[in-house]
Order: structure tokens, then C-alpha cells, then sequence
């Protein structure tokens, strides 16, 4: 994954395609997840408004980007709150948590894995990052959403395929399906999951 794309990218500020300016369904579906704040990770959170949402509630955040362009956008808009944030400049394929985490949250990153390499270390460090127990709350595009994204081939899933994708270890609690529309004016079907790691036998 190229860091560069997502930094030329976000140039455009909040012009891109995945702009939201509330994250209600990342928000509704951690809701549903029933956890008290604790540890949470927006993965590849880039300047969504989520971390400043969570942060309110009380959870403990850090965002981690590829981007670093988009983690100095979302700190110069926080201002003084950025420092209540934890900012990670890392390619998700390769970093690992130190400590787990009770949520993690992904919208719009894991679709654009789209080698078996790339989604297998995916897995691996969401299975090292969540605790048994935890929520892991992931929107991806559709089976019917868009093939492409950012200029770049992305993966589709229903809930059941995205369960399948991230292997053992994991459950699927809850799903919904919802459409985004772009500040352009299109139309992007997605699908968010609710994932929770089962406790170790
Ligand atoms: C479509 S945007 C979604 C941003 C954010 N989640 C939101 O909902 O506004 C995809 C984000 O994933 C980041 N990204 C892409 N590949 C990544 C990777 N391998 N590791 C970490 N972040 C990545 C990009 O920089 C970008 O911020």
C-alpha cells in the first residue's frame, strides 16, 4: 500500500469520496456492541470525525492511518483535543497492537486489501489487537457497492464473507446494510458487521 495515494488524496481536505459528517452507523453499531469505554482503535480513521465522537463518550482512542497528511488534517481541525488522541502513522498490514484493544473500528479499509497476503496480516494483528471479548466493528462496501474507490480496486463483502475473510476467533453478532452518499452525490452501498472476539477455551 502506497502512503503517498492516501497523502495526495487527502489534499482535497474534506472533498473525498468517503466524507461523512457524522459517522451515525459506526456509531449505532458500536452502541450495539454494549461495551463501557475503554481501549478503542479507529484503523485507517484518517480525518473522520469518529475519534472526537468516542473520545466524548469517554473511550481512550487512537487512530491509526497510513496517511500522515490525514492524521495532521484530523489533529489540525481537533486543535488542543488532539492531544487526548493517540496518532499512529502505520500501514495496518504491518503493525501490531502492544496492548490489545476493547474496540476496533474500521470504515473503508479493509476493502481496499485485495491480496490473500495482505488480509491474512490483517487478521492476524486484529486477532492480537482485540481482546477476547472486545467489538470489532467493520464497514466495507457492499456486494453490490462500488468496484472501485480512490482509484483503486476494492473487495466486496457481505457479512458472512467478511467473517469468512478475518477466520476463526471471531462471531458475527450483528450486520446492517447502508447506502453512503458522496459529496458529489453518489450512491456507495455498504455493509457494517459486529464482530466480537470469543473468550480463549
Ligand atoms: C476510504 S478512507 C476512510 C477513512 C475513514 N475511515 C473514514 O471513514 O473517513 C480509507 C483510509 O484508510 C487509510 N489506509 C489505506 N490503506 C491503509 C493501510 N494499509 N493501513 C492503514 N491505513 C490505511 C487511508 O489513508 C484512508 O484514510
Amino acid at each position: 500500500m502506497d502512503p503517498e495515494h492516501w497523502n495526495t488524496a487527502y489534499s482535497a481536505g474534506d472533498n473525498v469520496s468517503w466524507f461523512e459528517a457524522a459517522p451515525e452507523a459506526s456509531l449505532r453499531m458500536i452502541g450495539r456492541a454494549g461495551l463501557s469505554p475503554g481501549r478503542a482503535i479507529d484503523v485507517g480513521g484518517g480525518a473522520s470525525a469518529l475519534a472526537r465522537c468516542l473520545r466524548g463518550m469517554g473511550w481512550d482512542v487512537t487512530v491509526l492511518d497510513i496517511s500522515s497528511a490525514a492524521l495532521e488534517l484530523a489533529q489540525e481541525r481537533l486543535g488542543a483535543a488532539a492531544s487526548q488522541i493517540a496518532w499512529v502513522a502505520e500501514d495496518i498490514t504491518r503493525w501490531r497492537a502492544s496492548v490489545p484493544f476493547d474496540l476496533w473500528h474500521d470504515r473503508a479499509v479493509f476493502h481496499f486489501l485485495t491480496t490473500p497476503e495482505d488480509r491474512l496480516a490483517y487478521a492476524n494483528g486484529l486477532r492480537a489487537g482485540l481482546r477476547p471479548g472486545g467489538a470489532a466493528v467493520i464497514a466495507t462496501f457492499a456486494e453490490d457497492g462500488p468496484e472501485r474507490c480512490s482509484g483503486l480496486p476494492v473487495m466486496r463483502y457481505a457479512p458472512e464473507d467478511l467473517l469468512a475473510a478475518l477466520g476463526a476467533g471471531l462471531r458475527l453478532e450483528a450486520s446492517e446494510r447502508f447506502v453512503h452518499v458522496t459529496p458529489g452525490g453518489g450512491k456507495q452501498r455498504f455493509q457494517i458487521s459486529l464482530l466480537r472476539r470469543d473468550h480463549e477455551k
